[in-house]
């Protein structure tokens, strides 16, 4: 009898083809290997099957995205964005998942865990609710593999969200970075923009970050460019456009537009950096679609769109016309440490989300 393909055949083969096409195929076995031991039973699942635990990492639920940062100086770095399942899944299963993955990886990495433990018993309670409480990123480059963590503000509900991410940008030496977001908000008083992730670089670098990140509901050009404009560095006409070519809409009345604010250790209140993500997969008919819409903000801001293609193929090879999704989120990065444009690739190993037309 044939075995079932696994989600770890089925990611491990998109990760050695991505590798390849990123120019970092000495890194492949590393990151397979990493991979399918931060998955847990979730890799050892068949993709014939529906997933244990409905991840919102992915629409299929499929705990792994990948993305391909394109940086200014013409390099890039792939990354996998993971969430940890437990056996027997569950908000407080699923975080002592994360908690052990967390410990395997500072046994193999340099990691510095200082901020996390500065917020930990904010952001990882006894009881978590909410959709997930430990994501990580591991980032792929050349030189290093380095490990990021997800924390959720609505762990312990959407009500006491705002303060936790207060307390944990305070506790981080942040003073005044809250009141910041708070005094550059997308619209004032308003429950349509709530606060994500609150993420933590795990490496002890100059280019360290913590970045907040808020979601935007219903919210249109005119909350693009006063979020833009709240940061000094940003073009808000450049932002703009890079939302209206990908969105081909006014206002985002499907998933939702986020934002994320970088705080980088050292400095204080200001932020230094800002990105926005467009899920870029409500707003077109298919893949095709997608694909061509991102080629041209590549283009538009000086990256290689042969790759962008590359990274595709080395997903699925699918007509793109068959499904949309595969291209989830295009974001735009501004600001220190390094300005780009990210796109974020599904793995697709549950399922495909039909194309719009025929799905209407
Ligand atoms: N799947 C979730 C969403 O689309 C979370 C997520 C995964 C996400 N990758 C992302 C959110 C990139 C923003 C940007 O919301």
């Amino acid at each position: 009898m044939k075995r079932a393909i696994s989600v770890n055949d089925h990611t491990g083969a998109q990760v050695r083809r991505l590798c390849a096409a990123a120019g970092l195929t000495e890194r492949a076995d590393e990151v397979v290997e990493l991979l399918a031991d931060l998955l847990g039973p979730a890799g050892q699942r068949g993709i014939d099957r529906p997933p244990a635990w409905r991840s919102d990492v992915a629409d299929d639920h499929c705990p792994v995205e990948y993305s391909l940062a394109f940086e200014e100086d013409g390099s890039t770095t792939l990354r996998l964005l993971v969430e940890s399942t437990a056996r027997r899944p569950g908000p407080r299963a699923n975080m002592n998942a994360g908690l052990r993955s967390l410990e395997r990886l500072a046994r193999r990495y340099p990691l510095s865990l200082d901020r996390f433990d500065a917020v930990r018993d904010l952001f990882l309670p006894a009881a978590p609710v909410g959709a997930f409480s430990l994501w990580f990123s591991v980032v792929v480059t050349a030189a290093a593999v380095r490990v990021k963590v997800y924390l959720n503000p609505e762990v312990s509900g959407r009500a006491v969200a705002s303060g936790l991410v207060r307390a944990g940008l305070d506790r981080l030496g942040f003073t005044g970075a809250y009141a910041h977001l708070r005094a550059h908000a997308a619209r004032q008083e308003s429950c349509l923009d709530t606060y994500s992730f609150f993420a933590l670089d795990l490496d002890d670098t100059p280019r360290s970050r913590v970045k907040v990140y808020q979601t935007h509901r219903h919210a249109g050009l005119a909350e693009v460019r006063r979020l833009a404009s709240a940061f000094p560095d940003a073009d808000p006409v450049e932002v703009v456009e890079f939302a209206a070519i990908l969105g081909e809409v006014e206002t985002f009345r499907g998933r939702p537009l986020v934002s994320s604010t970088t705080f980088l250790s050292g400095s204080q209140a200001r932020p230094d950096g800002f990105s926005l993500y467009v899920p870029i997969r409500d707003y077109v008919p298919d893949d095709a679609a997608a694909l061509e819409r991102t080629a041209c903000v590549l283009d538009k801001h000086g990256h290689d769109t042969d790759l962008l293609r590359a990274a595709v193929r080395a997903v699925t090879d699918r007509p793109l016309g068959s499904g949309t999704g595969l291209v989830a989120h295009v974001s735009l990065r501004l600001g220190r440490p390094r300005s780009g444009v990210t796109v974020y690739l599904s793995a697709e190993a549950h399922g495909v989300t039909a194309p719009r037309a025929s799905a209407a």
